[in-house]
């Protein structure tokens, strides 16, 4: 495999044995400058192409902006709120995600377009991960500055932001988040959130 593997901290401390690259994908804030092969690119949102979809109506589109096109890329940059700016802005591209809300077919509202769009992004995010390059999703957005600066119609959601690349050096972010970038990262117990034919919550 071409892939390299994680940081010791940073892999997943599985109870069980899963997967090498969901073991080893986190979300990183420091991203190296390097750019994206446009190829490798079109490979990651193919990915997402096949995710699974709630009458296959593949509710998810996305908005993408490279850093080498600063008009496009600052334009996208300011949908973020000013944390995320302050991190996420070394990435070589940023996207917006939205969902389409309702059906093409009839016109009926979908009430699983974002968990549709949730899993187009977990399926990018793998295939990211498989060519050493990792993602960083943002619910910290205005949803109303993104409708207003790219003119998005009310069938239309902006839902998160995210942030592609290259891994960078921890170094670059200020002392708070030089901490999270290198500390192991931690989950609930399966025994919190699976239960067996009952609902113990
Ligand atoms: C939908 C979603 C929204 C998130 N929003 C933000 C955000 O606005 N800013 C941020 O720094 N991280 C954000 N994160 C990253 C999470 O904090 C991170 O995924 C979580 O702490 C688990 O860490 P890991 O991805 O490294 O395993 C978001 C993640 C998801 C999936």
């Amino acid at each position: 495999m071409q892939y390299t593997d994680e940081q010791p901290a940073k892999l997943a401390d599985t109870e069980y044995p899963i997967h090498k690259l969901l073991k080893k994908r986190w979300s990183p804030r420091a991203f190296s400058e390097k750019s994206i092969d446009t190829e490798l690119l079109n490979q990651l949102f193919e990915a997402a192409r096949w995710a699974p979809s709630s009458y296959n109506e593949q509710p998810w589109r996305f908005i993408v902006a490279r850093k080498n096109d600063t008009e496009a890329y600052e334009k996208l940059a300011s949908v973020m709120n000013e944390f995320n700016q302050s991190w996420a802005m070394d990435a070589p591209v940023l996207v917006l995600a939205l969902t389409k809300t309702t059906f093409g077919l009839d016109g009926r509202d979908n009430p699983h377009a974002g968990h549709d769009l949730g899993q187009a992004i977990a399926h990018l995010t793998f295939e990211a991960t498989k060519n050493d390059l990792y993602v960083h999703q943002m619910a910290g957005i205005s949803p109303e500055k993104a409708r207003e600066l790219y003119d998005i119609s009310n069938d239309y959601n902006p839902m998160t932001m995210f942030a592609i690349g290259y891994k960078g050096q921890p170094e670059s972010l200020d002392e708070k988040m030089q901490k999270q970038e290198t500390s192991p990262r931690i989950r609930k117990d399966l025994d919190e959130i699976l239960f067996e034919g009952e609902w113990e919550e």
